[in-house]
Parts: C-alpha cells; structure tokens; sequence
C-alpha cells in the first residue's frame, strides 16, 4: 500500500512539474502578432538572416522534426504557399488546417483548440477573420504564434518588403534605413497599420495619403506616434497626394476593399477614384522610386497594369520575398532559446 502511495506521490510530483513547466513555456512563448513584437534590433536581424538564407540556396534541415500548423479563416495564396514551403525548405512540416472541418468551428473553444494544438505542433501561423481571435489564441498557445493576416495587421508582408527595400536599395544597416520615405495611397488598413508600426520602431520617414474617412486604426497610430519620438520617425496620415508623394522611394499600394469589406465595395471604388496609382501619380515621386503591391491586386482599379507592369514595379520580387522572410521568421521563433 504503502509503495503504491509512494508511486502515487512520486507521479503527482511529476504531473505538477510538468504544469510548472508548461506554463513556464506558455509565459515565455514569443509570438509575432504585431509588427510591435519585434524591436529595430530583431527587424534588422530577420532581415539579415532572409538575405543570407536567400544567397546560400533554398534548401536546409534546421527545423527538421518540427511541424507548423497553418490555419486560414480567409483565402491566401501567398502566405499559405510561402509558409508551406518555406517549412518544407527547412527541413520541416506544414499542416494545413481547413477551419471548416475543425471542431472549433462546431463550438469547441479557441482555447481548448490551442491547447490541443500547442501538444502536437511546435508552432502556428493563423489568418484570422478578427484581430481578437489571433490574440485570444495566441493566449492560450504555448507555441509560437504567428499573425498570416488580420483586419489590423499583416506583419510577415511588410517585413518581406522590407527585405525587398533593403535589397533594391542596397541598404547595410539600420540607421541607414531611417532616411527612406514610403508612401502609402490608399486605404488605412492592415497593410498601412502595419507599415505604421515599422516605421515607427525603425525610424523611417512614413505617409498615409488616404481620404479622410478611411484612417489607419487609432491605436496602432497612437502607439507610432509615440514610439516614433524616441526612433526619429516621422509618420503622417493626409489626403495631400502631392506631398505625400513628393520625394517618395516607394510607392505602396493595396486593394481598396479589404477581405470581409465586400459589402462596401462600390462605395470604396467611388472613395478612392482619385487615389489610384497610374503614370500621373508616379510622377509625383523620385524618378526611381520602386512601386510596391502586397498582391492580390485588381488591376486598373488601385493600379494601372502599366505601372504594375513597368520599370518601377518590385510587386513580384515582394512575392518572392515573402518566401525568404517566411524561414527567417520561423528559424527566429520556432528555432530560439524559447522553443520546446
Ligand atoms: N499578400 C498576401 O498576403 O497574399 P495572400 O492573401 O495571397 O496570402
Ligand atoms: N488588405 C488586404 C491585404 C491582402 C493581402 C486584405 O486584408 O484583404
């Protein structure tokens, strides 16, 4: 009897270790779920490490045994091949979860999902219909979390056009990076708040040229704004085209309507007539200035096909990027000192 308790004793000892330990990893699981995630020092770093991974070649084995789950709540092409390749790249697994099959989406708890999920995966990238949801699993995860897109950010894009920035600018080092201007005509978005953040945290010169009804989200530019006096940024929202174009590197663009803005479609097309990105408005900018898309685009509404299709354009090699960055994103998170 006694040796029984003994055992008992000595199994319960071990089972409380164990929640010890798990919530230990789940306090220090670092999660990108926002570009305010990372500092310069780690953007630059990612950035460094994209670059080296994309002139060695693709393949590697530095994740090998570790699977991603990759859970889509609104269609993708480039994020989800990106990250099922990039995993593949690196000697990895991608798994991706169709959120109709799920049973989360029969009303098993986004927690539980989490959980679960945090037991047979080493990490997670997840395009969520809400902002809340990404953060409310990530809450529950003790695996890394990485945002693939929500109605508030798109940190993996930017950072990929990062990369792209440095690369064409041939940029070496971070404080080179503050003299850049980018400009952004269009829609206050995910894609703009997160440009927000970047520039805010690098230290970058940023415009908005968006009218005035469609303003980036206030507590992304608020929190910019605040980080931006101590990084040297300078961030402006205006309806002003003309200056917000003048002297500009880059010219960025993004579909007027948003995935799950549909119903506003017709309205937005009106709004932003003005705001299209066409020869006249290229013009505006340096000679050089590279025009960038995060894709998909509609063409010859946001942009022309012939500025997409011309000198100016980066919009393929961004794509492109988005695979380099991925594995850099992945190794930092999946990889580091935090990871299981
Ligand atoms: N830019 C981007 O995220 O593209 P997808 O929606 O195709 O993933
Ligand atoms: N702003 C766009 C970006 C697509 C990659 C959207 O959310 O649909």
């Amino acid at each position: 009897m006694l040796f029984f308790l003994f055992l008992g004793g000595t199994d319960l000892h071990r089972k409380n270790k164990d929640i010890h330990r798990d919530r230990r990893d789940f306090l220090m699981t670092k999660h990108l779920l926002s570009i305010f995630d990372l500092n310069d020092k780690e953007i630059w770093s990612l950035i460094t490490s994209a670059r080296k991974m994309k002139s060695h070649g693709r393949k590697g084995s530095q994740l090998a045994g570790k699977s991603l789950g990759l859970i889509f709540e609104k269609p993708s092409t480039r994020t989800s091949v990106s990250f099922s390749v990039a995993m593949y790249e690196l000697g990895g697994f991608p798994l991706i979860l169709d959120v109709k099959n799920m049973q989360w989406k029969r009303g098993e708890t986004v927690q539980d999902t989490a959980r679960v999920l945090s037991v047979y995966l080493h990490g997670v990238m997840f395009r969520a219909l809400k902002h809340a949801n990404v953060e409310e699993f990530a809450n529950s995860s003790s695996i890394p979390v990485i945002n693939g897109l929500t109605n508030k950010e798109h940190p993996c894009q930017i950072l990929g056009d990062l990369l792209t920035i440095v690369e064409r600018k041939n940029i070496k080092s971070a404080k080179e990076l503050k003299k850049i201007k980018v400009t952004f005509v269009g829609d206050g978005n995910n894609v703009a708040n997160s440009w927000i953040a970047a520039a805010s945290i690098l230290g970058f010169t940023f415009y908005l040229a968006r009218p005035q009804e469609y303003d980036p989200d206030a507590e992304i530019l608020e929190k910019g704004l605040s980080l931006a006096k101590k990084s040297g940024a300078s961030i402006n929202i205006t309806d002003n085209i003309n200056e917000a174009l003048s002297n500009a590197d880059v010219i960025y663009t993004d579909v007027w309507t948003s995935m799950g803005e549909e119903s506003e479609s017709s309205e937005r097309d009106m709004d932003f007539k003005q705001y299209q990105v066409n020869s006249s408005l290229l013009a505006m900018a340096k000679k050089d200035c590279m025009v960038m898309h995060c894709l998909p685009a509609f063409r010859d509404k946001e942009i022309t096909s012939e500025v997409m299709d011309g000198p100016n354009s980066v919009i393929l090699e961004q794509a492109k990027n988005r695979l380099h960055i991925q594995k850099a994103v992945l190794l930092y998170l999946l990889k580091g000192k935090n990871r299981k």
